[in-house]
């Protein structure tokens, strides 16, 4: 199939590859030519594992192309509009901004019967909202909406291989040749048996915000469990085993430590309590006001931690951190506890060091107030305390004895819970984790 992705970021980059990978004739669509001229050449303009292989490999086929005009999405049978929702500045709606410019941009291009398929996570109702408009614009084009939910890190996986397909399309005939496109676009993956679910266009744009928030849920209520660990002097990480081996709880997501981040969790969860306001139900969304008081909690719960480990004031000294990216495989920062904590630590007087194995650009663009090291042993030295705020393997694997000739106090706060404690202990540090 001729398919033509619009917006080329996390989402639609991956997307666009992954299609083409699927062996269909891909037009990648965005208005930053930095990004476009990037991945022209097959390089992806973020880290994400697997991408760079894949991108060249479609690009290698001839299926894949890039451009920032609009006008070369004409004559692709399926559009799919992946573009960024973000929280708009000072509230908690989404800014949907870049969805209603993407629609009017590509209308004009459209031909009759084309289906433009949504992805971008966007308030209930903007499906049906948009369809209005398009009535009006492109009467004969079908809005489909198709939620990801791809997880940064794992996006090529999680896109080849999604564990489901939720297509929300409209009534009637309409309805049966969205599905229909939808299924020929991933017909490889169908045939793995890959569940799919169709339903109205306000279901499928609700699946997405409700499983972020379900998942967002999930981090805060063991992050709640572990201040009560905390105060009561029991440990998160063996609570968090025992009650996931309950299969109706499970144990994944239930990791607890400075809290969740990134793009999506944060700005999902504001955005779907906003817009329940809207719809009269706020109500029945208040614990997410909860939800998100509790993550935001554990950053400032991590400040204090690391004050009590330097001996009772931050002033003047050395803390190293390990991770800037809001969790491991990505060097995406957006909203990156890790980021948010080494910030608010040398705002009261520490003298912060920042490493991280792929998201130091991005961190110094967002926090230039703060001191980046690439090198890990080099950012240990002279510490008065480690801080591990982002898993990534080579953090979580790091030899506490060696670790420990190069700082000046052997403290460290285990962010994560992933070091293993009574090595470090042995090794002499003084360990600090979350909630146990
Ligand atoms: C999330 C969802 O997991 C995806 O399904 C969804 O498609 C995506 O948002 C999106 O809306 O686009 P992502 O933001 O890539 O994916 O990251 P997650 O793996 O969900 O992690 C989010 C945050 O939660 C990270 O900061 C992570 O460190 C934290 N986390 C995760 C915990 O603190 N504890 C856990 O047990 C798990």
């Amino acid at each position: 199939m001729r398919i033509s992705v619009i917006g080329c970021g996390y989402l639609g980059a991956v997307h666009a590859a992954s299609m083409a990978k699927l062996g269909h004739e891909v037009v990648g669509i965005d208005v930053d030519p930095k990004k476009i001229d990037e991945l022209s050449v097959g390089h992806a303009p973020f880290f994400e594992p697997g991408l760079p292989d894949l991108l060249q490999a479609s690009l290698d086929s001839g299926r894949l192309k890039f451009s920032t005009s609009m006008a070369d999405a004409a004559g692709s049978a399926v559009h799919f509009i992946c573009v960024g929702t973000p929280q708009r500045k000072g509230e908690y709606a989404a800014d949907l901004r870049y969805v209603d410019a993407a629609f009017a941009g590509l209308a004009p291009h459209l031909s009759a019967g084309d289906v433009v398929v949504g992805k971008s996570t966007v308030p209930v109702g903007t499906a049906s909202r948009l369809a209005d408009e398009y009535m009006e614009t492109a009467p004969e084009a079908i809005l489909a909406w198709n939620p990801e939910f791809l997880r940064e890190g794992h996006a090529v996986k999680d896109t080849l291989h999604p564990d489901r397909f939720v297509y929300g399309v409209p009534e009637g005939a309409a309805g049966e040749r969205a599905a229909k496109a939808l299924d020929e676009v991933y017909a490889a993956s169908l045939s793995e048996g890959t569940p799919r679910l169709v339903m109205d266009y306000s279901t499928a744009e609700l699946v997405k915000t409700a499983a972020n928030s379900f998942l967002a849920t999930k981090i805060s209520f063991i992050n709640a469990m572990a201040e009560l660990c905390e105060a009561a002097g029991a440990d998160v990480t063996l609570l968090a085993d025992a009650i996931g081996m309950d299969d109706r709880i499970g144990r994944k997501f239930l990791n607890a430590g400075i809290g969740f981040g990134g793009g999506c969790l944060p700005k999902d969860i504001r955005a779907f309590m906003a817009r329940a306001g809207e719809l009269g139900a706020d109500q029945a969304l208040t614990f997410l006001r909860e939800v998100d008081a509790i993550n935001m909690r554990r950053r400032s719960r991590t400040v204090e931690l690391t004050r009590v480990l330097c001996g009772g004031s931050l002033i003047g000294k050395r803390i190293t951190v390990l991770g800037a990216a809001f969790k491991p495989n990505s060097d995406d920062v957006r909203d990156s506890p890790a980021l948010s904590i080494a910030a608010q630590l040398q705002l009261q007087g520490a003298d912060v060091t920042v490493t991280d194995p792929e998201a130091i650009d991005n961190a110094r663009r967002r926090f230039p107030e703060l001191h980046f090291e690439r090198n890990v042993e080099a950012a240990l030295s002279g510490a008065h305390a480690v801080l591990l705020l982002t898993e990534w393997p080579e953090f979580v694997n790091l030899d506490p004895k060696a670790a420990g000739t190069t700082v000046a106090d052997r403290n460290v706060l285990d962010g994560r819970n992933a070091l293993e404690k009574t090595r470090w202990q042995e090794s002499g540090w003084n360990y600090k984790g979350m909630g146990r």
